[in-house]
């Protein structure tokens, strides 16, 4: 890949494309990289916006399968000539999906080289100029100067920064926007849903894939320029199986509302699942989004019910889990049911699930987590979940 490095400059005159993420942030770092102190003011992650071929299926897709409600659209009947787009809304889980209505788009071009795929984790701020222009002063990629969009419901500010590869953070400050999603959006609605309800209520973490040797740059760059704090770090010998490995570290705002692992493959005999995320998205980006449910056995059965697929850990993991949570009352037999799984650390315990692939190339899924207690993010099952998944890589013949 390119070792192009742009310089990052103090002022943020050269606005343009996202370019290539620096490799090394600005040099001002007097003043930053104080973890927990929160410099750009950040609320929550507002949505995960997806590129994809076709936001009418996906929508369709987050939808049906996944329990979403749409809420908005834009596109050409609202005015927007390009591009269509639909708000999926669980919980206080956003998604967005949106679609190019021609070629040689940005979109076009995006979804051609990655396929679909997760370009902007956008985080609500109290105010998007001043996250900007900070993130920037503390050696961001700007992608997207400051700017409103207004109509009847009042008015929405953005400004948007680049992360790994084509992944980008766009600021949103809501506080003068009382519509149903953003101008030049209409409210919209599915049909009624006849299924059980999901129970989805909310982003947990986001993970990224990026490559070998860029983790601890990425951990960096969430420090310093969003002042994140390293709360987490799994190297080699935690994750890997007889074949392939991978380094994993997690990133976190100062109280744990927004939380990134960052993942970068590590030499093995094979190539990990990192590896294979890299090939076919064609660079780093959002490996796994994890959503927080308070009932993962409903939600797992609710989503079977609509015909989404987990991944299978052996039946042997369960009699291991039956000897670690022995004191614990928990159902061992309904999670072997479903294939879910139970970790456990000082804090608590946790139960996660993996969906398996969101698309046909092998890049982002699901994790379903019902916390007890535990902020982990399951590093004991991450072994029995490698084999899992390099049994997937290998019936589609990239191991
Ligand atoms: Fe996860």
């Amino acid at each position: 890949m390119s070792t192009t490095t742009p310089s990052v400059s103090e002022s943020s005159g050269t606005v343009g494309a996202p370019a290539a993420p620096p490799s090394t942030l600005a040099a001002d770092t007097a003043t930053t990289g104080v973890a927990g102190t929160d410099p750009l003011d950040l609320e929550a992650v507002d949505a995960l916006e997806l590129w994809v071929g076709n936001a009418l299926q996906a929508a369709h897709f987050y939808r049906t399968a996944w329990g979403f409600d749409l809420v908005a659209y834009a596109g050409a009947e609202t005015g927007v000539r390009d591009k269509a787009s639909y708000v999926l809304q669980q919980g206080k889980l956003r998604l967005v999906v949106t679609s190019s209505l021609r070629e040689g788009t940005e979109i076009s071009r995006h979804v051609a080289r990655h396929g679909d795929g997760v370009r902007d984790i956008s985080l609500r701020v109290t105010d998007a100029e001043a996250a900007f222009r900070e993130a920037v002063r503390r050696g961001a990629v700007p992608v997207r100067a400051p700017y409103e969009e207004k109509d009847d419901h009042g008015v929405i500010r953005r400004a948007t920064i680049a992360a790994y590869g084509e992944t980008v953070h766009t600021f949103v400050e809501r506080r003068d926007y009382a519509g149903v999603f953003a101008p030049g959006y209409e409210p919209r609605s599915g049909p009624q849903d006849p299924l059980p309800s999901v129970g989805l209520l909310d982003f947990d973490h986001s993970v990224a894939n990026v490559e070998l040797n860029r983790m601890n740059f990425w951990v960096e760059f969430y420090e310093k320029v969003l002042g994140f704090q390293l709360i987490q770090g799994f190297t080699d010998d935690d994750i890997s199986t007889e074949y392939s490995a991978l380094m994993s570290k997690v990133v976190s705002d100062g109280v744990g509302r927004i939380k990134f692992p960052i993942n970068e493959p590590a030499p093995g005999k094979k190539r990990s699942q990192v590896d294979e995320y890299l090939d076919f998205y064609n660079g780093p980006g959002l490996q796994h989004m994890a959503i927080n449910t308070d009932d993962i056995v409903a939600s797992v059965q609710a989503l079977e019910a609509r015909g989404i697929e987990f991944m299978r850990v052996p039946d042997t993991y369960y009699e291991d889990l039956r000897g670690r949570f022995a004191d614990l009352d928990l159902d061992i037999a309904v999670l072997q049911r479903h294939g879910i799984l139970a970790d456990r650390d000082d804090e608590g315990y946790l139960l996660q699930i993996f969906s398996r692939m969101n698309q046909d190339r092998p890049t982002v899924f699901f994790e379903l987590i019902e916390r007890h207690g535990s902020r982990g993010f399951g590093n004991g099952n991450f072994k029995a979940l490698f084999v899992a998944l390099e049994r997937e890589q290998e019936r589609r013949g990239n191991l």
